[in-house]
């Protein structure tokens, strides 16, 4: 049985007070926090990179669940590993040479993971599951906060989870993109065990309040 997490995306946070929202998730009980970096080619919009997580790192004891929406993401792993990412998410569509790619992140000695956009299908990855530390399903396009959920995801979790059961029992399915408290228990009982939640954790706050919510939407 495995525990319950929410991993709050900072692209809905005040990024002029990273340091506060940070201590703040501390506070509130939260275990991840979940960072979108994006460089304006795999997907439309550019955030920030390793010298800001880096930098950051120092204050928190956060788990830094680090999610990379670049492309051929090979190039900057060690920069991540170094920056404190405990858990580095590459996407399947934006590097060649998948499982290498994967193998370095735990050569590197952070937990690894693969995303999947909305249309990519779970056999791009079947063969890595014995090897991942974590999938993360993609519920909308990336590269925005605030969109709505995509219903087909559902499935796609579902598939997952019997796969994960027969393949590798330990490894994490998150779900990033249009998480709420209202979807949390059929994302639950799908097979979801991380799940990222951008606008609507940072826009109810007070934080420690909205995570109960979340828990209790889990069942947790
Ligand atoms: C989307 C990012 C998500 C995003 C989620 O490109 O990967 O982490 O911040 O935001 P919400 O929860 O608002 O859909
Ligand atoms: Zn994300």
């Amino acid at each position: 049985n495995r525990e319950f997490i929410l991993s709050p995306s900072l692209l809905s946070s005040d990024f002029g007070r990273l340091a506060e929202e940070l201590k703040a998730l501390e506070e509130a009980q939260l275990k991840w926090v979940h960072w979108d970096v994006m460089d304006g080619n795999f997907v439309p919009n550019i955030t920030l990179g390793a010298p800001i997580i880096k930098a950051l790192r120092k204050n928190s004891s956060l788990f830094f669940d680090v999610h990379l929406m670049i492309e051929q993401p090979e190039r900057y792993l060690e920069d991540f590993a170094k920056a404190g990412a405990d858990l580095i998410c590459v996407h399947a569509e934006a590097t060649h040479h998948l499982e290498r790619t994967v193998s370095e992140i735990s050569r590197l000695g952070a937990k690894c993971a693969v995303a999947l956009n909305p249309a990519t299908p779970l056999s791009a990855i079947e063969y890595l599951i014995p090897q991942l530390d974590m999938v993360l399903i993609m519920s909308v396009n990336p590269g925005f906060g605030g969109q709505k959920f995509i219903p087909f995801s559902m499935q796609k979790i579902r598939e997952l989870s019997a796969l994960r059961n027969v393949l590798n029992p330990n490894m994490l399915i998150q779900v990033d993109g249009g998480c709420t408290p209202e979807n949390t228990p059929e994302l639950v009982e799908a097979g979801a065990d991380v799940l990222v939640s951008g606008s609507a954790f940072f826009g109810f706050p007070p934080y420690a309040e909205r995570h109960q919510t979340f828990l209790k939407a889990a069942g947790a």
